[in-house]
């Protein structure tokens, strides 16, 4: 796909949404002050008789509260390294004509409970010390940041309850220097990803973490961040291994499976859209494959290039995931329990070269004639229901795979845009799983395997509620020659 000029007007709107996201960022702390905040007015509600009962109360809120500057450290840390692919300074609320364009694109729609959205734009890797690139500018319309999390079931984990306030991990306590052991990922030079934060717009002073510049921001936005959390456990921390097990696993083995000869020469190449924080990419690679994760959400990408290209060590950060919600919590020590993450040091898992993520919208990105039968496997994970129109997924996923080429899908069907009500009348198309494999079938699959698989999203081990999917398992295989 020709590069497209990339106009001032979706520049504008992507500086417009990277800031909103990165104020929700900063706004972390704050917001959840507040949340401790409300705590406290309850609690001073409570007549005297209740109070003295429950007098242990105000010590949990600032246990919070120490739990909450731990976490808003690491946010910040990883802001720091964040390089912006565009020019923050640019002043563009002051174009009217802009503005209510840009709130007519904005991606803000509404979520369920169970999920939030996200979205990005890509670029490949070569000679970069980073692993991941950092995120990179989104090319083509409509291909503004979002951010598509699920945040189902209200903690969990493993690890150790922390007894007395939160503790930072020695880690932890250094300063965020040198990335010397980062791993250098790249953004391939796929279609349109392109400008990455070699492309000079980046802006080495820090302004747009002034808070001057931070903008006030719905707490939806906020919730994102809290989702990010959680879904740095599932993918970067050994509490999140059993839910990889769950994903993860019968993916790489269904991979090893059907690519049993991954010469180091000639390693096959594997896509996995909607690739998150990152892991199962990295598992993939580390397996012998050429991975490219695709990922359209700011979010994740800010979050993933840090944990990819800015980790020193194993166990290197510490967060408390759990601390947001009081529901469905066994005891207070399970609630403000601390995870260290990540459990492997990217740098040293042993990924293979070639190694990238990608930031765009999928359908942006691949859907472009350089991608035609470009990949020997496409690997959808938590993925599919993220569309507004699946069958336009499982029309590309067919296109960019070689004949006899591999999709491996794991994941409910969930519609993302099912329940958006909001004015600007959201394409969803929803169909069962059924339809979903005649649809497949339509564009030249044949069905190699096929399960369904229990699994959590993003959990929380140890609480009282644990959100179930029975998800969809399956390999296909690209028929020769079936090109619709
Ligand atoms: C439910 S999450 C699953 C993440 C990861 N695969 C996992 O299993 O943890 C769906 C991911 O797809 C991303 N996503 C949704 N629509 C996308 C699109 N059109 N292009 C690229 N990524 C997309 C979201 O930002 C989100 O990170």
């Amino acid at each position: 796909m020709g590069e497209r000029r990339y106009s001032e007007l979706e520049q504008a709107l992507e500086i417009k949404s990277l800031r909103r996201i990165i104020s929700a960022y900063l706004n972390y702390p704050d917001a959840a002050e507040e949340d401790v905040r409300r705590y406290e007015r309850s609690f001073r509600k409570l007549s005297p008789t209740h109070k003295a009962l429950l007098s242990y109360l105000p010590l949990k809120f600032q246990r919070i509260r120490r739990c909450i500057s731990v976490n808003s450290y690491f946010i910040m840390s990883m802001l720091q390294a964040f390089e912006p692919p565009l020019d923050m300074s640019i002043d563009i609320d002051e174009d009217e004509h802009l503005e209510n364009t840009a709130e007519h694109y904005h991606p803000e729609i509404p979520r369920s409970s169970e999920r939030s959205n996200w979205s990005r734009h890509s670029e490949s890797i070569t000679e970069s010390n980073s692993l991941i690139p950092e995120p990179s500018t989104f090319r083509g319309e409509n291909s503004l940041p979002r951010d598509d999390m699920r945040s189902d079931d209200k903690q969990e984990l493993n690890g150790n309850a922390i007894m007395d306030g939160a503790t930072i991990s020695h880690a932890q306590k250094k300063s965020c220097g040198s990335d010397k052991d980062s791993v250098g990922v790249a953004a391939v030079p796929a279609a349109h990803c392109c400008g990455s934060s070699s492309n000079g717009n980046v802006n080495s002073s820090r302004d747009w973490m002034d808070p001057s510049s931070q903008l006030n921001v719905p707490p939806v936005d906020v919730d994102k961040v809290r989702c990010i959390i959680r879904n740095i456990v599932r993918d970067w921390a050994q509490e999140g291994q059993k839910e990889r097990d769950q994903c993860y696993k019968p993916i790489l083995e269904e991979l090893n499976h059907h690519f049993p000869d991954r010469r180091e020469q000639s390693p096959p190449s594997c896509l996995v859209p909607g690739a998150g924080l990152g892991r199962l990419a990295l598992e993939i690679s580390c397996l012998g494959f050429v991975s490219q994760g695709n990922e359209f959400s700011y979010y994740m990408m800010i979050c993933s290039s840090f944990i990819l290209n800015h980790t020193q060590e194993a166990y290197e950060w510490t967060i408390y995931p759990w601390i947001h919600s009081n529901c469905n919590s066994l005891s207070d020590n399970d609630q403000l329990r601390p995870v260290s993450f990540p459990d492997v040091h990217p740098a040293s898992a042993g990924i293979t070269d070639g190694f990238s993520m990608c930031g765009g919208d999928f359908v942006e990105v691949y859907n472009d004639e350089s991608q035609e039968a470009s990949w020997d496997s496409v690997v959808t994970c938590f993925f599919l229901d993220t569309a507004h129109n699946i069958v336009e997924y499982i029309e590309i996923i067919s296109k960019i795979l070689k004949d006899g080429g591999v999709w491996i899908n794991l994941g409910p069907l969930l519609y993302h845009f099912a329940d958006s009500y909001g004015p600007e009348d959201e394409m969803s198309i929803e169909l069962s799983l059924e339809d979903v494999k005649k649809v497949a079938y339509h564009y030249g699959f044949e069905m190699e395997m096929e399960k369904m698989i229990e699994t959590t999203y993003t959990a929380n081990m140890r609480s009282m509620m644990q959100n179930r999917y029975n998800a969809a398992f399956w390999t296909m295989r690209k028929k020769p020659q079936s090109r619709s």
